[in-house]
């Protein structure tokens, strides 16, 4: 599966998950409010605790209801079952629509600009006739929920492996090529039963802080300036099933509104403060990197105004950003605040 993510814990969720349960009994129940790709709340729900997983992002809710409240392949009645979906998918008729004129290689944006080659032409007429079919299905009624979100999360794991971009959808590559010139699969996914009662919500963390009524909170905020709802305008715009206006060359959606303050080196430390000040629960966890806008000893001393701090460290892969920046492994730290 493809997930393409910055900050994603994949690698990591062992070790988090470990460390986690040397404090928090199997069976307790811990949210983790910045899911992304949900990895650590699968991880957490596989170790048996009962997870609530958010973002302030449309698309990893779509991830985390597939990844933690499908527990088996969705009935799909409307097209006779999971594996039809996914055929279903894969000869969904190309609509030359919104995804084709604003992503396109062929398209032509409608503020004029070149045409923006974050897809083969296929590729995006494809997208564009499988959100048509997806909305048809909805608007007749013949999706559940979960079954509507694994639709969308096939889709996004689908445009992520063929995506023409280095990284984020920051902006596309000059030329088509590579993964890019393939078409676009669909591969079943395995669905897991676990013991725990999961929930999923949508919202800013600092908001849904205080409503968390759980045994332990896990964050996983951004640590350097990029800001997720610009990286990742093209999911958010499949999650959200609709057509904003693209703005620029890159194609952006509007986004500022959903901007975090943690990507912002003078707010980052408020919004720690502010989201510990909301939280209401014993222990605190959360990952920040060695490369974080929030120095080490700043983070520790606001930590230390909301309970007894303890650090893990383990070393990990360091993500470059377009070939610069420092070499050699970075050191991922995992804090545990024991709340006062
Ligand atoms: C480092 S990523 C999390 C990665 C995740 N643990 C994983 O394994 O994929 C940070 C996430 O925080 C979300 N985010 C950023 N600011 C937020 C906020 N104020 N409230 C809630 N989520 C936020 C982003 O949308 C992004 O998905």
């Amino acid at each position: 599966m493809s997930f393409r993510y910055l900050g994603n814990k994949t690698r990591l969720a062992h070790w988090i998950v470990g460390t986690i349960s040397s404090v928090l009994p199997k069976g307790c129940s811990i949210a983790d409010p910045m899911c992304g790709t949900a990895s650590v709340s699968l991880a957490l729900a596989r170790t048996g605790y009962s997870v609530t997983a958010a973002d302030a992002l449309c698309f990893p809710v779509v991830h985390a209801r597939t990844r933690l409240l499908a527990n088996e392949p969705p009935a799909f009645k409307a097209v006779g079952g999971y594996e039809k979906a996914l055929e279903w998918m894969r000869s969904a008729l190309p609509v030359e629509g919104y995804f084709f004129r604003e992503f396109g290689e062929a398209g032509q944006p409608a503020n004029g600009r070149p045409p923006r080659r974050y897809f083969s032409a296929n590729n995006a007429a494809h997208i564009d006739g499988i959100r048509a079919a997806i909305r048809e299905l909805s608007a007749d009624g013949a999706l559940t929920e979960i079954e509507h979100s694994v639709l969308l999360h096939h889709l996004i794991l689908a445009t992520n492996k063929v995506a023409n971009i280095s990284g984020t959808y920051g902006y596309f590559r000059r030329a088509i090529s590579g993964p890019a010139l393939k078409p676009l699969t669909f591969e079943a996914l395995t669905f897991e039963k676990s013991s725990g009662r999961h929930v999923v919500l949508q919202g800013n963390v600092e908001e849904l802080a205080s409503k968390l009524n759980s045994d332990a909170v896990y964050l996983d905020p951004p640590y350097t300036k990029r800001q997720y709802a610009g990286n990742y305008h093209v999911l958010e715009t499949i999650a959200r099933e609709d057509e904003p206006v693209a703005a620029g060359d890159g194609g952006l959606r509007p986004w500022t509104d959903q901007a975090s303050n943690f990507c912002y080196r003078r707010n980052a430390g408020k919004a720690f403060r502010e989201t510990l000040e909301r939280l209401q629960v014993p222990h605190v966890f959360i990952s920040y990197s060695e490369d974080g806008q929030v120095e080490e000893q700043e983070l520790l001393s606001i930590l230390a105004d909301f309970g007894g701090v303890t650090v893990h460290e383990q070393p990990h892969i360091r993500y470059r950003s377009n070939g610069g920046g420092k070499d050699g492994p970075v050191l991922e730290r995992l804090y545990h605040v024991n709340m006062a």
